[in-house]
């Protein structure tokens, strides 16, 4: 192998880019050529990619987003357009791929697969919705934002006697709000994962403010229920001035953590290896120890949510 290139694709995520760092060195360093495609599988299906160097990603290691961009390229499902990706990188003499994303990134780098182009794929999301993998690149660095901007509500908060709905990003995961809000001391959870009715929120509201507690921080992953429809169900069932805060974008960006900087380093350096060795996959992160196996195999695994850390925050809240 002497030509592979590199593309980052879906939701951007902190660390992208000290992934993209360590992809780009370490195959220079192993003799390799390496080509930076932007902005994911729709840069590469309209062959927009540079040839890259150690001094292209310079200075990246602490940006958030990604240097090569990213886009969500819908068409990358058909066939017609991956046999052109394909015929694309045939031309420019490109054996092998490292595609830095999600599930639906994963998804692509299947289709490239079967068509005898060898992809090394890394997680690389701030849902944590890879469950084969205890970390995907970007979610310690959006929990920390989140903890943080929880603090900073919780100020406000506190000052007014309210209560807050603070709403989290997440796909269908419910480890971002879990995680931020275990740490950021959350009195409630909601996610998908776990049956929640307004109801039992309006009871644990009325219960504590029966204990004097009159302020409340409810940690809500995005898409269980309406923000503004659960606030103005919550006030008027409950009597207690509700504010919501929908965190957004923010949660996507920042420079990241020293965590997720190294974990994509390892992930970057462990797939530029891998693809050497001919072998196509997914690397991840498991119980300590990094790992690399089958796309499909990433995909089938369904749940890995924490149900003991989310007893806690029942137990630990009033
Ligand atoms: O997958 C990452 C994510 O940030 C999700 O948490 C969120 O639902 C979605 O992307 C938002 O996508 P977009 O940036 O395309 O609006």
């Amino acid at each position: 192998m002497r030509k592979i290139a590199v593309l980052t694709s879906g939701g951007d995520s902190p660390g992208m880019n000290s992934c993209i760092r360590a992809v780009v060195r370490y195959a220079i360093s192993q003799g390799l050529e390496i080509f930076g495609i932007k902005r994911g599988y729709q840069g590469l299906i309209e062959d927009d990619m540079e040839l890259m160097s150690i001094r292209s990603v310079g200075n990246i290691i602490q940006q958030g987003g990604t240097i090569l961009k990213t886009a969500r390229c819908k068409e990358f499902k058909q066939d017609e357009v991956i046999d052109k990706a394909v015929q694309i990188l045939r031309n420019r003499g490109i054996e092998g791929l490292v595609v830095i994303g999600g599930d639906g990134t994963f998804r692509g780098a299947e289709r490239l697969i079967e068509r005898g182009i060898l992809c090394a794929c890394i997680p690389a999301t701030i849902d944590n919705n890879l469950f084969y993998t205890d970390y995907t690149l970007g979610f310690d660095t959006a929990t920390n934002t989140v903890v943080d901007l929880i603090n900073k509500v919780r100020d406000t908060s506190l000052s007014h006697d309210r209560v807050f709905i603070a709403e989290t990003m997440g796909a269908g995961c419910g480890d971002l709000a879990l995680k931020a809000g275990l740490a950021a001391g959350a009195d409630m959870v909601i996610v998908p994962e776990v049956s929640c009715n307004v109801d039992d929120i309006v009871k644990k509201l009325l219960y504590a403010k029966s204990q004097n507690k009159k302020f409340s921080m409810i940690v809500l992953s995005e898409k269980v229920f309406d923000t503004n429809e659960l606030k103005k169900v919550l006030t008027e069932k409950s009597g207690i001035e509700c504010r919501t805060i929908v965190f957004g974008h923010i949660q996507r960006g920042g420079s990241p953590s020293a965590f997720d900087r190294n974990l994509g380093i390892n992930f970057g350096v462990r797939a530029v290896q891998e693809l050497m060795n001919g072998n196509c996959g997914v690397v991840g992160y498991k119980d300590g120890q990094y790992i690399y196996d089958t796309i499909e195999f990433a995909l089938s695994v369904k749940q890995n949510f924490n149900y003991e850390e989310y007893k806690l925050i029942e137990t630990l809240s009033i």
